[in-house]
């Protein structure tokens, strides 16, 4: 079955990068589902197709590099034209999201915001009908102080838990930063609890992602989906 859903996420991706086209600046995302994107364009780019990439993660920056993918940033690039990135759940209709349970959510938020479109790539079994129910909502906040800054996401409603590493060192983002995960429930209102997290002092952002996908690619057992909202 693990190897199954891996296929799934390799095919999701590679339709994906197939979306990337000569001239290209393309946000690369982070995550199981990313790398197989990486690896297709690795392919690419040896096929001759010219475009840059803006990793999302530091992860994702070396498995570039180890396959001779052209890197960029922002110093020399305002926008990106495509950002393409896994997710950890997809809504359906409003492909609202949930990400960064790899840790990573602020560059790839960053990276979001900056893109004139962008594509979340995964297997079918990410699609949900309301956010939260069954996925934690990680928010990246300061070191200083996080014990407030965790008591005022809680006031919102959240059960709220600092994550740690495997030896129970708190977890250090690649922003070196924290992160909170934070248990909702069902999200009623993904675009309204984004703007109440991302008010709160201390709180760099969070991994709700409303409004920012525009097209999904997702891949199970009755095979490709490609929707646009
Ligand atoms: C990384 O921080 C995440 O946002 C990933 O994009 C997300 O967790 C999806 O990862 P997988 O493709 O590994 O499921």
């Amino acid at each position: 079955a693990a190897d199954q859903v891996r296929e799934y996420k390799r095919q999701a991706a590679e339709f994906a990068a197939d979306m990337v086209q000569d001239g290209m600046i393309v946000g690369l995302g982070t995550g199981s589902t990313a790398v197989f994107l990486v690896e297709a364009l690795g392919r690419r780019h040896r096929e001759g197709l010219r475009f840059l990439g803006i990793p999302t993660s530091i992860a994702t920056e070396k498995l570039a590099r180890s396959l001779g993918v052209p890197l960029t940033s922002f110093a020399e690039h305002e926008s990106v034209d495509l950002a393409i990135d896994g997710a950890d759940e997809i809504e359906r209709g409003t492909l609202n999201l949930i990400k960064g349970l790899g840790g990573a959510l602020l560059r790839e938020k960053i990276v979001a915001a900056a893109s004139k479109k962008f594509v979340v790539v995964a297997d079918d079994s990410k699609l949900v009908d309301h956010l939260g129910a069954d996925c934690l909502v990680p928010v990246e906040v300061t070191p200083f102080g996080w014990e407030s800054t965790a008591r005022h996401l809680g006031r919102l409603g959240a059960r709220v838990s600092p994550r740690r590493s495997p030896t129970g060192q708190f977890f250090v983002s690649d922003g070196g930063n924290l992160i909170l995960d934070c248990n909702f429930g069902t999200i009623a209102k993904p675009a309204d609890t984004e703007d109440a997290i991302r008010r709160i002092v201390g709180v760099v952002d969070s991994g709700l992602f409303t409004g920012i996908a525009s097209e999904a690619v997702t891949c199970g057992p009755e095979g490709l989906i490609h929707v646009t909202v």
